[in-house]
């Protein structure tokens, strides 16, 4: 009696040019289909892409609600981003469908300790406008004092969240000779290297205020021009986190009057920013850069790999490594 062969689960990936060698180990043992356009997926694509597929692979761009759940159809189970931020999900609307989704927490700590701490550095002692001074052909014409900064070595650095990203960011900060304090809503705990402080102390007393919370309907625009008046004048913000969690108008605005001396941000809402006229990038006590905290090969690698650590489980009937909460396969699947 000939059988037909069981086919293959199906697996989709969201992006051509993730790194390291993940996607081709899933091409191993599934189906796999990747993106093949010169520009991410929109969301009409996205679907397509994922449309009777297992398991979908994407990254932190990628949208994933109710409508394109619906789209990509009942056998999707799993879709595992190669990202730690989730704020891209309807958690909700994936848990009513029994799709389970990953993200990739631990892996990216490190690399994005590392941006915040340059953010600090450079926002601080204005080492970007030092830079284009000099690619104006302006060293020397100006004056003595105006590229000062302030000192990083002992200023009281203020942590808003205090997940993996805050801690690594905490260590380094302590090797700069800083003092470190932190707010958590629930985990009110001093620890080593950190005491926590109720949030309207760590905006006060703080020399550097950094942003390490996930973006939810809770801290979007939780610092607005309130927290910003809190902060000393001489304080710098600085954000690795999520774009929509500070007002950026209101931000503008209070470097502007000198009411914050300087901001770092790796993050903004509606990424990508490709405007040159962007006032975001004309503000000279404003560092910006283009959402890079964990954008390094071998870290992006780490996530990937994760990420298709996630989906092995998933399709091999096992609980996924670094599920999010609320997610969970459906029975029988
Ligand atoms: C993350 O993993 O959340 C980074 O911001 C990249 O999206």
């Amino acid at each position: 009696m000939s059988g037909t062969p069981a086919s293959r689960p199906r697996v989709a990936v969201s992006r051509a040019d993730l790194p390291g060698d993940a996607v081709a180990r899933l091409a191993e043992r599934y189906d796999v289909t990747v993106w093949a356009g010169t520009a991410p997926p929109v969301p009409a694509e996205l679907a397509d892409l994922a449309h009777g597929c297992d398991a979908l692979l994407a990254v932190g761009n990628d949208r994933i609600g109710g409508e394109f759940l619906d789209a990509a159809g009942p056998r999707l189970r799993v879709v595992a981003l190669a990202s730690m931020g989730y704020d891209s999900v309807d958690v909700a609307a994936a848990g009513e469908r029994g799709v389970v989704v990953t993200h990739t927490p631990d892996v990216l700590a490190d690399t994005t300790a590392d941006v915040a701490m340059a953010l600090i550095l450079m926002a601080r002692r204005r080492l970007v406008a030092g830079m284009d001074a000099m690619r104006r052909g302006e060293w020397g014409s100006a004056a003595v004092n105006e590229f000062f900064g302030l000192d990083v070595h002992g200023a009281t650095l203020g942590l808003i969240g205090y997940g993996q990203i805050a801690r690594a960011l905490a260590r380094r900060a302590a090797g700069f000779g800083m003092r470190v304090q932190h707010h958590h809503p629930r985990r009110k705990e001093d620890d080593v290297l950190s005491r926590w402080v109720p949030f309207d102390e760590l905006l006060s007393t703080s020399d550097v205020v950094s942003i390490h919370t996930p973006l939810t309907p809770e801290t979007s625009g939780m610092i607005g021009r309130e927290e910003l008046a809190r902060m000393k004048p001489t304080a710098t913000l600085v954000n690795t986190a999520r774009g929509g969690i500070v007002d950026e108008d209101a931000l503008l605005a209070a470097l502007r009057r000198g009411e914050l001396h300087s901001a770092g941000l790796d993050v903004m809402t509606d990424e990508p920013r490709t405007d040159p006229a962007d006032p975001l990038f004309a503000e000279p006590r404003l560092v910006v850069l283009p959402h890079v905290g964990s954008a390094t090969g071998a870290t992006r690698a780490a996530m990937t790999d994760l990420a298709a650590r996630n989906i092995e489980a998933v399709l091999g009937g096992e609980a996924a490594p670094t599920p999010l909460p609320g997610t969970q396969d459906r029975p029988g699947h």
